[in-house]
């Protein structure tokens, strides 16, 4: 067992419904295979366990592991792609990258750069795009099975309106999803989830395969992109009856346990079907604003009753931090003038842990009560960086949790641990 004594800081209450920042600037957490058993005040702690091993982090915060709820694992040597909108962007700068993934050797450095990075970044769990090929997608639930990174992924899967490279016909979809599921939906921390890449890069017969897979694969996740971008709709429209999410609905991909990203341009009908079948959005401001996809409608979300979380959408995003995501989860709602929701520290907290984790159904992770797995992050800078500097000079908790979605960076994060253990960041 091992006591860690710190500034203890979650959001096990939703803020958006009247939750408050949970916060021990003098903490004690007990961590028991992997379990957080007990959690107070540190003397309190102490006293009920005086003969534990203790650790002290001192100066920083200890947080909840972080949760990205939308990033592409072929695209981490893809970031940076600036000035173009999103189909150009594919076409000239994700796609040609996503298409060197069909050489295994390459994949398998990439999945390692990926997930190492991740962890790097403070992100415990993530709901992950794979790549185009199995063997690649094969290759990052390796790597993430290995460090221990609480991952969701699936081959992505296209027949139409991409690099021919990247096409897949509706019956290898089929074998291949399959066979992916059955190895690791379920193993260890590993989750499968049936990845479409968008309906413009789907007909109807391989969105049907989609569903398939979603009816025969018990408690399988979904994940696709929607409504990102006016030209991509302009032609979904085209290419579909009805609407971006009903191209979806219509196959019964829709339920719990789909995560669609982006939804920036999204009509009431389209919320409103969207709540009725309690399916998340992943919002991902950074890449948003880099694509110049738009600024994303929080409140008429949270007005029909739609979960969202944050995703970094790496490498339409521009990195994997969650605290520099949150942080453009902000500014974008502050542009949004009288129509955006004034997000705090509190909300961006939950934001990047509880409501990533009750998005993606991760029960046992989220925020740090008695009783949850030690998915945590303890973010302490260097003595001298600015980060410290305004920790020290923070006025409260609620103050301290701000400079750290201000300031906090991945060379921040100095510890990182999954079910209790501590990995290397
Ligand atoms: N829509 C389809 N593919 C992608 C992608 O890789 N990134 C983003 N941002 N949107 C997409
Ligand atoms: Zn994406």
């Amino acid at each position: 067992m091992t006591l860690y004594r710190a500034a203890i800081l979650d959001t096990p209450d939703d803020p958006f419904t009247g939750g408050r920042l949970r916060a021990e600037l003098d903490g004690g957490l007990l961590v028991r295979a992997g379990v957080i058993v007990d959690r107070g005040g540190f003397a309190d702690v102490r006293r009920r366990h005086p003969e534990e091993d203790l650790q002290t982090l001192d100066g920083g915060l200890l947080l909840p592991g972080l949760v990205d709820t939308h990033v592409h694992y072929p695209q981490v040597r893809a970031i940076g792609g600036l000035g173009m909108p999103l189909l150009e962007w594919l076409e000239r700068y994700a796609l040609p990258e996503e298409a060197r993934l069909a050489d295994p050797s390459y994949a398998a450095s990439v999945a390692d750069d990926f997930v190492r990075s991740l962890v790097r970044a403070g992100t415990t769990s993530a709901l992950v795009f794979g790549a185009h090929f199995a063997p690649a997608t094969d290759a990052l639930f390796t790597r993430a099975a290995a460090t221990g990174l609480r991952i969701t992924s699936g081959l992505v899967l296209s027949d139409r309106e991409m690099h021919d490279d990247l096409l897949i016909t509706a019956d290898e979809a089929l074998q291949q999803s399959r066979a992916l599921a059955r190895k690791w939906h379920g193993t260890g921390r590993a989750r499968y989830a049936v990845t479409p890449r968008f309906s413009l890069s789907c007909t109807d017969e391989l969105l049907a395969v989609c569903g398939e897979l979603v009816r025969e694969i018990p408690d399988v996740w979904f994940t696709s992109h929607v409504n990102e971008n006016l030209a991509e709709i302009a032609q979904v429209h085209e290419q579909f009856a009805g609407t971006y999410v009903g191209s979806y609905d219509a196959h019964g991909l829709l339920g719990p346990r789909s995560v669609l990203a982006h939804n920036v341009h999204v009509s009431d009908e389209e919320l409103r079907l969207l709540g009725d079948r309690g399916a998340g959005v992943a919002h991902c401001p950074a890449s948003n604003c880099s694509l110049g996809s738009g600024l994303f409608p929080l409140g008429r979300h949270l007005a029909h009753g739609v979960r969202v979380a944050l995703g970094t959408d790496v490498g339409g995003g521009t990195g994997l931090s969650m605290f520099k995501e949150a942080l453009q989860a902000y500014f974008v709602q502050q542009l949004r003038g009288p129509d955006g929701i004034p997000l705090g520290p509190v909300h961006l907290l939950h934001l990047a842990t509880s409501a990533g984790a009750a998005l993606l159904g991760l029960d046992h992770v989220g925020d740090l009560s008695v009783g949850k797995r030690f998915d945590a992050l303890w973010l302490r800078g260097a003595d001298d960086s600015l980060l410290q500097l305004n920790l020290r000079n923070a006025s409260d908790a609620e103050g301290a949790l701000a400079k750290a979605f201000a300031l906090g960076t991945d060379a921040a994060v100095a510890s990182v641990w999954i079910d209790g253990e501590r990995l290397a960041p």
